[in-house]
């Protein structure tokens, strides 16, 4: 059962379109009205299977913090930390393009030191673009970044590094004076050379808006169905992290249980002298 399993999965993979994603690529995707699949990959083998999968973008996400360092915000992860995860997911990525976000105080200071980290993470881990959180406050960064050839995608709404100003990982923008700004900066962003947007928690109907606001692809996570893509993180959608369920978050698998359920199976094997058995030793 688990082989033809395996076998599926392998004829689906042969299958998948293998032409290397670029932004250009994402900017015609936009345009034919094709939506955009992306999700977070922190290392080799699980970036490896989502490229088999014939994901668009893979976003080394600084919830790395989270779900791989078991930190309770993104702000502790490390410029370094991030290099290695992303040097792991380039190394398995042909098809998607590789985004990278720049963790918390590595470009807050200013546009010198935003492209500063920016260079190395494009040239230590070899990624294909940054992802940076905010709207007016980085366009400097932004703009900074960019005319060094390094492609920035935005991030606005829900903006995880600042978190203690916000105080709650509540839905934003609700308020009009909060959604107006949002705009403003979605512009500013995609004026300043952003090659697409995240928006995170925000309400459908605002980023639906913007969506057609700019002509940039905007991929949502938790911002309806009205944007050019969407956005999960990876082990939240696997059913590998339990305790976290937000209403936009769709578990397509209880991985955690089915790995239990294998290393409890093993642990009996091994108790028992069942494992290795003959054929399993030399
Ligand atoms: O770090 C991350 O995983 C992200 C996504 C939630 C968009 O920024």
């Amino acid at each position: 059962m688990l082989f033809e399993t395996n076998r599926k999965d392998m004829s689906t993979a042969n299958k998948v379109n293998k032409s290397k994603v670029t932004t250009h690529v994402l900017q015609e995707m936009k345009l034919k009205g094709e939506k955009i699949a992306m999700l977070t990959a922190y290392d080799f083998s699980f970036a490896k299977i989502l490229d088999d999968s014939g994901i668009d973008i893979l976003l080394v996400g600084d919830s790395a913090s989270n779900v791989m360092a078991g930190f309770d915000s993104t702000l502790p992860i490390t410029l370094n930390d991030m290099i290695y995860h992303a040097s792991s997911v380039v190394r398995a990525a042909k098809r998607p393009l590789v985004v990278v976000d720049l963790p918390f105080g590595t470009y807050q200071g200013n546009s010198k030191e935003a492209l500063h980290s920016s260079i190395r993470i494009m040239k230590e881990a070899g990624a294909n673009a940054v992802k940076i959180e905010g709207g007016k406050e980085v366009v400097e960064s932004v703009k900074r970044i960019i005319s060094a050839g390094i492609p920035v995608m935005g991030h606005l709404g829900l903006t995880p590094q600042s978190i203690h100003k916000f105080g709650t990982y509540v839905v934003r923008a609700t308020e009009e004076k909060e959604a107006n700004q949002l705009r403003k900066d979605a512009k500013l962003l995609e004026e300043a050379g952003c090659f697409a947007l995240i928006l995170e928690k925000i309400p459908a109907e605002l980023a639906g808006e913007v969506t057609k606001e700019v002509k940039i692809p905007v991929i949502g996570i938790g911002a309806g169905g009205q944007v050019d893509g969407q956005v999960l993180v990876l082990h939240d959608m696997l059913g590998i992290t339990q305790d976290f369920s937000p209403r936009f978050l769709r578990r397509y698998h209880n991985l955690k249980e089915e790995i239990m359920g294998s290393v409890q199976e093993y642990i009996k094997d091994v108790k028992s002298g069942d494992f290795p058995n003959e054929r399993e030793q030399y």
